[in-house]
C-alpha cells in the first residue's frame, strides 16, 4: 500500500529538508519506490540539496497550471524521483497549494512511498500538506521553542482532519537521550520514531549537493537516517560498520581456507 508522508515541523531550520532528501533517498536505497515533493514552494531547498536548482519545469508550473507533472519529475542518486519547486518569488505567487492535493493524486499511481517536504509555519500552503498526507512525521530539535512549534503543528494536523505518525528529534547533542525522548513524547503526546545526532557531515554533504546517506553512509546522521527508513518499511536494520565488519571476517576465512587449500 502506497504511505504518503508530510515532513512538517512548525518552527523553521529544525531539519525538515535534510530527513525528506535523505530518508526518501534511503527508502529508494532500500529498493521502494519512492518520490519527494517540494511542497515547500515559498522557501523551496530540495533542489538545492541535489544539484537541481537550474530544473526548467518545477512543482511551481504545475500548480500554476502551466506544466504536466511528467516534466517536473527528476532522477536522483538511489533512484529517488524528485519533484523540485522552483526559487523565484514570482512562481510561488503563481502557485495555487490547493492543487497540490491533484498532484498528490497522479503520484501515488506510482510508487511506494511518497515524501512531501512541507513549509514551516501555518499559512495556506503550509497546511495543505498536512491534511492531505496519510501521515504526518513532525522534525524537532532539541529545544523548547521547537517543541512548542511542534506542538501547534500537531494540533493543527488534527484540526484540518490529518494524523501524526510521530516525531524525529534531529540535531540531538550529548544530552540524556532516554529522558529527552521521555519528556518529547509527553509533551508532545506521540511516539519518538527517531533520533538523529549534531553531524558536521550533514552541512558537508549538502554543500556537495549529495544526500549524506550517500556521500557518507557511515557517518552518524546517516546511520539513524538507515534506522528510520528500516522502521518505516519493515526491512531490517543493517548497520554500514557491521556489514563491514562482518564482510571482513568474512574474507579472511575465505583467504584462509584459501591459503589452507593451496598448501594441500
Ligand atoms: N543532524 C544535523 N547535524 C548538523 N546539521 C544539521 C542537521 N540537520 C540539519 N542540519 C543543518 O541545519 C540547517 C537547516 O536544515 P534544513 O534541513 O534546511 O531545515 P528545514 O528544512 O527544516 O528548514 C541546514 O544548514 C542543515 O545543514
Ligand atoms: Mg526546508
Amino acid at each position: 500500500m502506497v504511505k504518503v508522508y508530510t515532513i512538517a515541523s512548525g518552527k523553521g531550520g529544525t531539519g525538515k529538508t535534510t530527513v525528506s532528501v535523505n530518508l526518501g533517498t534511503m527508502l529508494a536505497q532500500l529498493g521502494k519506490e519512492t518520490f519527494l515533493m517540494d511542497a515547500d514552494i515559498g522557501m523551496a531547498n530540495v533542489g538545492l540539496l541535489l544539484g537541481l536548482q537550474d530544473a526548467p519545469v518545477t512543482l511551481h508550473e504545475i500548480l500554476a497550471g502551466k506544466g504536466k507533472i511528467n516534466d517536473a519529475i527528476y532522477e536522483c542518486p538511489a533512484g529517488l524521483k524528485v519533484i523540485p519547486a522552483g526559487i523565484s518569488l514570482q512562481g510561488f505567487q503563481q502557485a495555487d497549494p490547493e492543487k497540490l492535493r491533484d498532484v498528490m493524486n497522479e503520484i501515488v499511481k506510482r510508487c511506494d512511498f511518497l515524501l512531501i517536504d512541507a513549509p514551516a509555519g501555518i499559512s495556506k500552503d503550509g497546511i495543505v500538506p498536512l491534511a492531505v498526507a496519510d501521515e504526518v512525521i513532525l522534525v524537532v530539535n532539541p529545544e523548547l521553542s521547537s517543541i512548542v512549534d511542534a506542538l501547534k503543528t500537531r494540533i493543527l494536523t488534527e484540526l484540518v482532519g490529518g494524523h501524526v505518525l510521530g516525531s524525529i528529534i534531529n540535531r540531538v547533542g550529548q544530552d540524556k537521550t532516554d529522558v529527552m525522548i521521555k519528556k518529547m513524547e509527553k509533551v508532545l503526546g506521540v511516539k519518538v520514531i527517531g533520533i538523529i545526532p549534531e553531524d558536521p557531515n550533514v552541512r558537508r554533504a549538502a554543500s556537495s549537493r549529495t544526500p549524506i546517506v550517500i556521500k557518507f553512509p557511515t557517518s552518524p546522521a546517516s546511520k539513524a537516517i538507515r534506522r528510520i527508513a528500516s522502521d518505516l518499511t519493515g526491512v531490517a536494520y543493517k548497520d554500514e560498520g557491521d556489514v563491514q565488519k562482518k564482510e571482513g571476517f568474512i574474507e579472511r576465512f575465505t583467504k584462509a581456507l584459501f591459503v589452507k587449500k593451496s598448501e594441500i
